[in-house]
C-alpha cells in the first residue's frame, strides 16, 4: 500500500501520522508546495517509527514524481479558514489551489482513490472528480464523518456516557446546510429523542453545524485538524482493510435522493472497491425540504467553481 497526502499542514501532516502510527500503509508519501517543509516534517515522522513499532516509512517532496502509482490520494491542500470566514469565502483560492495539486496527482496515480479534504468540501470533491475524470466511486470527500463525529462528542457530554455507544448521520454538504438526523441518532440503540429533550437537542444540532467555526474561534490562524485527520483515517482503514463500513461520505449524486450532478454527504458503504454503495434513507418532508437547501447551496457554488476553473 503506498498513500500520497497532498498538503503538509495540520490536516496533511497529522493524516500523515496517524496513518503511519497505525502502519496503514508501507509508504507513505508527504507533499507540498513549501521548500523543506514535506521533507523535514517526514523525517520527523519516520523517526518516530521505531518507537512506535511500525514499519511505515515516511518521505517528503515538492514533486509528484515520488508519488508514482500510489494506492491512495489525500487532498488537503489549500487555505484553511480564519475567524469570520465562511468554508465558502476559500472557494477563488482554493480552486486553483486544488486544480494545480489534482492535475499532477492525476499523471503519477491515475488509478489511485482520491479522498479529498480542501474546503468548499464538496466543491473541491466535484472539481477533482471532473479533472481526474475517474468514476465517483474513485473520488470522494471526507466530512460527514467529522461532522457526525462532533454530533456524537456533544451528545456523549450531554449524556455523560460512552461516545461509542453513540450510533449518528448527518447529510448534505460540509457547511452550515448539514443536515443531522436526530430520527436515525441512538445511543445503545435507544432513539436520541427518548434520552434529550427537542429543545436541548436542537441546541446540540446547532453546536455541530458550527462545530468548524467554534475551533476557528479558539485557533484563530487555522481550522481543526486533529478530529478531521482522524475521520481521513477512518476513510482509509475502510478501503485498506475492506471493512466495508457504513460511513457518511461526500460523493456524486446520480440521481439518488433525487439530485444529480452535485456532491453531498450521504452514507455509503466504504471497501477495497472504494464507494460500494449509496444508502438511501427515507427522509421525511422536514429532511428533504433541509437536504434542498443543502444540495441547493452547493450547487450553486459547484457552478461559480466550474467558471473559475474553465476559465
Ligand atoms: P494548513 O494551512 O495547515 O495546510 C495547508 C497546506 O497546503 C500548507 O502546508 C500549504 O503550504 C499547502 N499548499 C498550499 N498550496 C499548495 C499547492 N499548490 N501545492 C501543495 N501544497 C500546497 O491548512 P489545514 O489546516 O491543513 O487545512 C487544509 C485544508 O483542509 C483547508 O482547505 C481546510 O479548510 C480543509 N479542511 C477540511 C476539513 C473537512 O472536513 N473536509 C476539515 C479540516 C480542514
Ligand atoms: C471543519 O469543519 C475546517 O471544515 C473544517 O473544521
Amino acid at each position: 500500500m503506498k498513500i500520497t497526502v497532498i498538503g503538509a499542514g495540520n490536516v496533511g501532516a497529522t493524516t500523515a501520522q496517524l496513518l503511519a502510527n497505525k502502519e496503514l500503509a508501507n509508504e507513505i508519501y508527504l507533499i507540498d508546495i513549501l521548500e523543506g517543509i514535506p521533507e523535514g516534517k517526514a523525517l520527523d515522522m519516520y523517526e518516530s517509527m521505531p518507537i512506535m513499532e511500525s514499519d511505515s516509512k515516511v518521505y517528503g517532496s515538492n514533486s509528484y514524481e515520488i508519488t508514482k502509482d500510489s494506492d491512495i490520494v489525500i487532498q488537503t491542500a489549500g487555505l484553511a479558514r480564519k475567524p469570520g470566514m465562511s468554508r465558502d469565502d476559500l472557494l477563488v483560492a482554493n480552486a486553483n489551489i486544488v486544480s494545480a495539486c489534482i492535475n499532477e496527482a492525476i499523471k503519477y496515480s491515475p488509478n489511485a482513490y482520491y479522498i479529498i479534504v480542501s474546503n468548499p468540501l464538496d466543491v473541491m470533491t466535484y472539481v477533482s472528480l471532473k479533472l481526474t475524470k475517474l468514476p465517483r466511486t474513485k473520488v470522494f470527500g471526507m466530512a460527514g464523518i467529522l461532522d457526525t463525529a462532533r454530533y456524537r462528542s456533544f451528545i456523549s457530554m450531554e449524556l455523560g456516557v460512552s461516545m461509542q455507544d453513540i450510533q449518528a448521520l448527518i447529510l448534505g454538504g460540509h457547511g452550515d446546510t448539514m443536515v443531522p438526523l436526530p430520527r436515525y441518532t441512538t445511543v445503545a440503540g435507544i432513539p436520541v429523542t427518548d434520552l434529550i429533550p427537542k429543545e436541548r437537542l436542537d441546541e446540540i444540532v446547532k453546536r455541530t453545524a458550527g462545530g468548524g467555526g467554534e475551533i476557528v474561534k479558539y485557533l484563530k490562524t487555522g481550522s481543526a485538524y486533529y478530529a478531521p485527520a482522524a475521520a481521513v483515517v477512518q476513510m482509509v482503514e475502510s478501503i485498506v482493510y475492506n471493512q466495508r463500513r457504513i460511513l457518511p461520505c461526500s460523493v456524486l449524486l446520480d440521481g439518488e435522493y433525487g439530485y444529480n450532478d452535485v456532491v453531498v454527504g450521504v452514507p455509503v458503504v466504504l471497501g477495497k472497491n472504494g464507494i460500494e454503495k449509496i444508502i438511501e434513507l427515507k427522509l421525511n418532508d422536514e429532511e428533504k425540504a433541509l437536504l434542498k437547501i443543502s444540495c441547493d447551496h452547493v450547487a450553486v457554488t459547484i457552478k461559480e467553481a466550474m467558471e473559475l476553473i474553465n476559465k
